[in-house]
């Protein structure tokens, strides 16, 4: 499969967790220190954390980003989280302020106990989040880690089908969803995205405000046949996590007739890469 990284053992039924906090703005140390006391509520295969978990989202412009941004090969949070993957011996993705060179980029990463594993850089970057972070550049990497096939979107990522599409055409079961949410219904819209693709999604938001955005909470793990198995508070920190059946991220089957990738029409769908973009 392209872009398949492959890391990890077999868990034939992996259990997901989601961790909902508030970042603080600016603070990797005090991040760090929020999420040590939350992991030690955590047992699961797979732990997905919020957007930005290392330094929070508002910065007021691009020097406050570029201060508390890391670079992947030198990173306090990384280290933190992989020393997390060892003790707890799982994998975790999180949001992750990156900078690489004179780059910024809002990144999701994921982590295992044997360290840094892979990144996705966000492709549909969320009103001023233009004037601080570059658009991701990656493409859609797929990992497989804990016996599942693993996607990675972050937050306003959301709203476009097509990258959902795309990751279920790639075979993945479960897709990691770090967010710092402000505009309603995506916690809704996920069910849908579920649903259509036959994953699972693990959406984890965070709480609290920053300046005028006020984020959502209500953190949701969502099944491939669009049932909402997990939902977090919507103004508290949160921990929950579920074990996943991966027969059903496998069966792609609608009817007797219709599987998701055999009714598909590519050949009607060309506009989509054709049209203009304005
Ligand atoms: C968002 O993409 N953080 C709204």
């Amino acid at each position: 499969m392209e872009n398949l990284k492959s890391s990890g053992t077999e868990a034939l039924s992996p259990t997901v967790a989601l961790v909902q906090f508030a970042p603080l703005l600016g603070n990797i140390e005090s991040n760090i220190n929020s999420l040590c006391h939350l992991l030690k509520a955590v047992k699961a295969d797979v732990i997905v954390l919020p957007e930005l978990a290392s330094t929070g989202y508002a910065f007021s412009n691009r020097s406050d980003a570029f201060q508390c941004a890391e670079s992947v090969d030198n990173s306090s949070y990384i280290r933190f989280l992989t020393s997390q993957a060892a003790s707890l011996n799982c994998f975790i993705v999180s949001g992750f302020n990156e900078r690489d060179e004179n780059n910024l980029y809002n990144s999701a990463i994921l982590v295992g106990p044997s360290g840094f594993i892979g990144k996705y850089r966000k492709i549909h970057l969320f009103w001023n989040e233009s004037d601080i972070f570059e658009p991701g550049d990656l493409g859609l990497p797929v990992f497989e880690v804990a016996g599942l096939k693993l996607g990675l979107l972050v937050c306003f990522d959301w709203m476009f089908p097509e990258v959902w599409r795309i990751l279920a055409l790639k075979d993945v079961d479960l897709v990691a969803h770090p967010s710092n949410l402000v505009l309603p219904f995506c916690q809704q819209a996920v069910a849908v995205h579920a649903l259509c693709n036959r994953f699972y999604i693990a959406t984890a938001n965070r709480i609290g405000s920053e300046g005028s955005l006020h984020f959502t909470g209500g953190s949701v793990l969502v099944s491939p046949l669009g049932e909402t198995i997990i939902r977090g508070s919507v103004e508290e920190p949160f921990v929950g996590s579920h074990t996943i059946d991966l027969s059903l991220s496998r069966n792609k089957n609608i009817t007797p007739r219709n599987t998701l990738k055999e009714s598909r029409r590519p050949e009607c769908y060309t506009f989509l890469t054709t049209v203009e973009k304005k």
